[in-house]
């Protein structure tokens, strides 16, 4: 009775609903703390698993969000360059990074804190390059609180995700795919069906958008995948079973630029005005 009155108070006022997420975002910090100190720390002795610590992310940069926002397009022709280890780190930490250090807050929003999507990074052959050399390509999951990559599987993935993903050619030709997974748990203990069907989308979506912003700002580009064969995206990922594959985000630099004028703009709103 005083269980389901005190969820009561924290989903129907703001004072809990305020709470709940407090609680939600320190509980699930602290989760992942562990997670990570322990767990990959553990594997990475036994299983040989290696931790690359990304360079720190960059908080200023030279491009605004509104020119971000104006050329922001999808792209799907990418040269044959790689990315480098900073650029990675980069995109990594604006798609799902830490920008709040009390609670472990992250570059996205999360309905309550809970922060149900993981990141891996599909590193193609010389796809990253990194102190002079290139980084084993392979299969990389982002740890978001000590902001590095640890390698969970070697070799070059990309042949397989791009048939995974019904042949789009893009996930074959960049140097590196972003694959975001959910734990559709995490949320949907707190918001049920709900927090399933329509928060961790949304916030699949804040995520991802992210991931464009900040590679349009470092002229780079990605584009948003959702059509692919789950089972085989996580098969190739070796992902565990509580996760499911929601994105791909094949990054690298683009063959073309879009760039919106805007005079270009206008003319386009005064055309339409006249009618
Ligand atoms: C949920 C979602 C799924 C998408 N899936 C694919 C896809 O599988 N392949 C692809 O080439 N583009 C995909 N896109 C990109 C859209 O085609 C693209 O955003 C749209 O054409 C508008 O172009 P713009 O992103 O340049 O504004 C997807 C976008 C969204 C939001």
């Amino acid at each position: 009775m005083l269980r389901r009155g005190f969820l009561k108070f924290l989903v129907a006022t703001p004072l809990g609903r305020f709470l709940s997420g407090v609680l939600a975002a320190s509980t699930s910090s602290l989760a992942i703390y562990f997670h990570v100190s322990h767990t990959d720390v553990k594997r990475g002795a036994a299983g040989g698993e290696r931790v690359i610590a990304l360079p720190y992310p960059r908080l200023r940069g030279s491009v605004s969000v509104e020119e971000a926002l104006a050329n922001r397009r999808s792209v799907r022709e990418f040269r044959e360059e790689p990315l480098t280890l900073e650029e990675l780190g980069q995109i990594l930490w604006a798609a799902y990074g830490i920008s709040e250090v009390t609670y472990g807050l992250r570059t996205a929003p999360s309905a309550g804190a809970q922060y149900p999507l993981e990141l891996y990074a599909v590193v193609g052959e010389r796809g990253v390059e990194a102190q002079g050399g290139f980084l084993t390509p392979g299969v990389y999951h982002y740890d978001p609180h000590a902001h590095t990559i640890s390698l969970r599987k070697e070799g070059d993935y990309r042949r397989e995700l791009y048939h995974a993903a019904l042949d789009q050619i893009w996930v074959l030709t960049a140097p590196v795919s972003l694959v975001f997974t959910a734990v559709y748990s995490r949320t949907a203990r707190v918001y049920g069906e709900r927090g399933r069907v329509r928060y961790v989308p949304m916030d699949l979506g804040h995520a991802g958008q992210n991931v464009y912003l900040q590679a349009t700002a470092m002229g780079l580009g990605t584009v948003a995948v959702g059509a692919f064969y789950d089972e085989e995206v996580a098969r190739i990922l070796d992902l565990p079973a509580e996760e499911t594959p929601l994105y791909i985000m094949p990054i690298g630099r683009p063959l073309t630029r879009y760039r919106l004028a805007e005079d270009e703009l206008v003319r386009y709103f005064e055309r339409r005005r006249r009618r």
